[in-house]
């Protein structure tokens, strides 16, 4: 049944906390230890719909993964040969990252599959990983309109690209990445700016071999991969809502225990912090091969600012967020050269353009881009458009409104941060939960 929140404004969030797991290093320990060499433990794993999804799969692909009493996850895997042909189709559900990075897996497979995914993720673009797959030699077929469901059909060899990304996306590399292993020589990637690069840093922590100098990566086939242990870090564009919520609140601390601080996924903090957000980073760690810390956050008073070019890959799903601290900012904040989040969940510069107009934020619509000037946020009635980071950034809105705000179609919150009402009412907002 369809679900609704309102949020009545409370302008306080306070506490110590964790978020959950990181979504895309979630994802990555269930593939690469899938197609590792032994049994390999997860802990932290997100629990999301998207998670889930890509766990499914691999059981669909005959790997044994078992959940512990203490909430880990052991994954039984079976090598880079040892998937076996699915019964049925493959269902990514809403995930675009299982989409796309088990298009590059299963492309390489000695086995047929078809790939399906929900209305909302059956209208992405996926032409952009079917390109460079055909590329490599295979047979990967789109519907019409280039997108899913992907038809995939075994062929007898991988062969070896230069590719030159033509789109600042993980995604895309990180398919290409995955048919690279088993590719006939060394595949090289090269992109623009640098993306989000947990896959590397994970097939090279289970001993295979990716090089990257200067934006060049290099993919070399061939090494084995072997089964270790692997800690997910707190997610960081889960943590940007409740960092966003007590900046713009009043007299609110929040502390925010072992977050993922890879340093392609702070662009979003850096973003706050020239808007003058008052953050702090310590007791940095490493989780295997992955930076991670606590964020202290303060009420801020913050101010517009034009969003640099260099921030924008990685704060790439912290737009909905970040533009709910525009909203509150004093002037005008301006993000341009941002096209690709017409393709996330939902059009996000459209869909978050009309919401806060409804919300009475003055905004002009770009096509790569949006204006936002600073102002009141009055209370409305906000359709997420099924997109739940859309839900959850309209949620941290209703905590400063002038007036309740209501989101409807919350549901999608369970894709990436399933227990975000829970965890923010337990901080202090003023929360109802509904059903339309
Ligand atoms: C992701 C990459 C990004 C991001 C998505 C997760 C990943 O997508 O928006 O939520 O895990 O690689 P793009 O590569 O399409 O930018």
């Amino acid at each position: 049944m369809p679900e609704q929140y309102t949020v009545h404004p409370s302008n306080q969030i306070n506490g110590t906390i964790f978020v959950p797991g990181d979504k895309s290093i979630s994802h990555r320990s269930l593939i690469l230890l899938s197609i590792s060499e032994g049994i390999g433990k997860i802990s932290g794993l997100l629990e999301s719909d998207d998670c889930l999804a890509t766990l499914n799969i691999f059981k669909l692909l005959g790997i044994n993964i078992t959940k512990n009493t203490d909430n880990t996850y052991e994954v039984h895997g079976k090598g880079l040969h040892g998937l076996t042909k699915p019964d049925s189709d493959l269902n990514c559900g809403n995930s675009g990252t299982s989409m796309r990075l088990l298009s590059g897996l299963l492309a390489s497979q000695k086995f047929p599959c078809r790939l399906t995914g929900d209305d909302s993720l059956s209208k992405r673009p996926m032409e952009r990983i079917s390109l460079p797959l055909s590329m490599m030699g295979v047979d990967i077929k789109l519907s019409e309109n280039n997108t899913a469901p992907i038809n995939i059909s075994p062929v007898l060899k991988i062969s070896s690209i230069e590719y030159k990304m033509p789109i600042d996306s993980a995604q895309i590399k990180s398919s290409i990445i995955l048919a690279s292993l088993y590719a006939n020589n060394k595949v090289k990637i090269i992109e623009n700016i640098a993306t989000r690069d947990h896959t590397e840093n994970m097939v090279n922590y289970l001993g295979g071999k990716i090089i990257n100098n200067n934006n060049q990566i290099i993919v070399h086939p061939g090494s084995k991969l072997i089964s270790r242990d692997i800690e997910v870090p707190g997610d960081i564009s889960s943590a940007m809502f409740i960092i966003v919520g007590c900046l713009i609140s009043n007299n609110s601390k929040i502390i925010i225990r072992n977050v993922g601080l890879n340093v392609l996924r702070t662009g979003g903090i850096e973003i706050l912090k020239l808007m003058g957000a008052k953050i702090e980073i310590s007791n940095i760690k490493n989780y295997g091969p992955e930076k991670v810390g606590d964020i202290t956050v303060i009420s801020s008073k913050l101010n517009g600012v034009i969003i640099p070019k260099k921030y924008i890959a990685s704060a790439i799903d912290e737009f909905p967020i970040l533009f709910i601290a525009a909203a509150n900012a004093t002037g005008e904040t301006v993000l341009r050269n941002a096209e690709e989040l017409k393709y996330k969940e939902s059009n996000r510069l459209s869909v978050m353009s009309k919401a806060l107009l409804k919300c009475k934020i003055k905004n002009n619509l770009y096509d790569d881009g949006i204006k936002i000037h600073g102002g009141e946020i009055f209370g409305a009635i906000i359709d997420s458009s099924g997109d739940h980071r859309i839900a959850m950034s309209f949620a941290i809105a209703g905590l400063v409104a002038k007036n309740p705000i209501t989101i409807l179609n919350t549901e999608n919150v369970s894709t990436s941060f399933p227990e975000f009402f829970d965890l923010i009412k337990s901080m202090g907002l003023n929360i109802e939960r509904g059903n339309t």
